[in-house]
């Protein structure tokens, strides 16, 4: 392994390995048993009661925008500071993508700016759990379900995690806060399956209905077919190899290779929290004093062991030590520690401003903290003497 920190890895160890082996050994390369077994246990693991697995997040929030019933006409809110296809998946229905500032502490969507910028077309609202933190979902839901919205909550930074409301830990996928909830497996997330994602729901209808979007909208419970089963003519007979469409699905489908890397993945995800958790809470120390650095801060959770860090993302007032980002990534990058800049508003792309005349000004905190944040190296392969090098070659950054 090289010396260089990146600011996010995946962890892969032997078990892993022997579990890719087996499957790839096995008779099944597409969907099969692991896909089907991956979603039983990651619906335990969460605590909903189905969890459906896709090639990514960002098609599982395609499917979970098409399963919410949200098209051409509706207004989905999300929050700027995010990755794209949180915003992307509403645009991909035909329906209007628009942005909810955030709020300056946990840099999740700001309810009370989600409640001021209410109008009749919205639809959906996608909170975003921004570096493992989540949103303050039980305010969002008040204010969504009052006025009929669907709510999404992109969770694709907290698997595994969730927050401490009401005197108790809720699980994020099991709380009551939200109608469908997607995780990303991507390397650099939390649990990895190289490329993956999932949709959680309680719902059983919502859950059938990501199913149909993730695999060509293909129906195959002969009580719900439509043609088949006519009393004559070329649909009359139901054998074994009908299937009807019942809406226009993708192929959205993972693999069960992938799938038995999850598996193998979910054994050890307690102690890749646990160990993001240890990473953070030194970070934490270390960084406390500095007047020119703020470290991550916390919202709805009173931090009790119920996140799961994604990103240890700081601000830093890059005038106060008179370095722009650039020259200050540069100069982590020669003391072989990554950084990177999570996240550009999504408002301000290009697309963005093009198709729907969004511009600077529209989101002031999120292009405000945009213009500060920087996420560190975190993930479970940082041993102690790499937390200590990040630590040091940070502090050697002040004035
Ligand atoms: C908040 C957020 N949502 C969605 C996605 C999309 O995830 P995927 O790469 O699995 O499609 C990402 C990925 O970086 C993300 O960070």
């Amino acid at each position: 392994m090289s010396d260089f920190l990146a600011y996010g890895r995946q962890f892969i160890d032997d078990d892993d390995i022997a579990a890719v082996t087996r499957a790839l050994r096995s008779d099944f390369l597409t969907s099969g048993p692991e896909v089907t077994a991956f979603e039983e246990e990651f619906a335990v693991m969460c605590g909903a009661a189905h969890a459906v697995a896709f090639s990514n997040a960002t098609t599982a929030l395609h499917a979970a925008v098409l399963a919410g019933g949200i098209g051409p006409g509706d207004r989905v809110l999300t929050s700027p500071n995010t990755f794209l296809s949180s915003a992307n998946c509403a645009a991909f229905a035909g329906a209007t993508p628009d942005f909810v500032d955030i709020d300056p502490v946990s840099h999740n969507l700001d309810p009370a700016v989600l409640e001021a910028a209410w109008t009749n077309d919205v639809k959906a609202v996608i909170p975003v759990a921004y570096a493992g933190q989540p949103a303050d979902m039980p305010r969002i839901a008040a204010i969504a379900r009052a006025r009929g919205a669907v709510i999404i909550e992109d969770a694709s930074h907290g698997t595994g995690g969730g927050f401490f409301r009401e005197g108790k830990p809720w699980k994020t996928g099991a709380h009551p806060w939200a109608d469908m909830t997607i995780f990303s497996f991507h390397a650099v997330k939390t649990l990895t399956t190289g490329e993956g994602g999932m949709l959680v729901t309680h719902d059983d209808e919502l859950a059938r209905k990501a199913r149909l979007f993730r695999s060509h909208g293909v129906e195959r419970d002969p009580s719900r077919f439509e043609g088949f089963g006519a009393t004559s003519g070329p649909l009359a007979e139901v054998g074994p190899w009908v299937y009807e469409m019942h809406e226009l699905g993708h192929n959205h489908r993972i693999t069960d290779l992938q799938a038995a890397l999850g598996r193998s993945q979910l054994g050890k995800l307690p102690g890749f929290i646990k160990r993001r958790r240890e990473i953070v809470a030194r970070y934490n120390a270390a960084f406390a004093d500095l007047d020119w650095l703020s470290t991550p801060g916390l919202t709805v959770a009173e931090d009790r062991d119920e996140i799961s860090w994604h990103l240890y993302t700081v601000e830093i007032d890059f005038s106060a030590i008179t370095r722009t980002r650039t020259e200050v990534m540069a100069a982590l990058r020669e003391k072989g520690v990554g950084s990177q800049v999570l996240y550009i508003p999504v408002h301000l792309q290009p697309w963005y401003r093009r198709t729907y005349s969004y511009g600077p000004g529209k989101c002031p905190v999120a292009e405000a903290f945009y213009a500060r944040c920087l996420s560190l190296p975190l993930h479970p392969s940082l041993s102690d003497e790499d937390v200590a090098r990040v630590i040091s070659t940070v502090l050697s950054l002040a004035p």
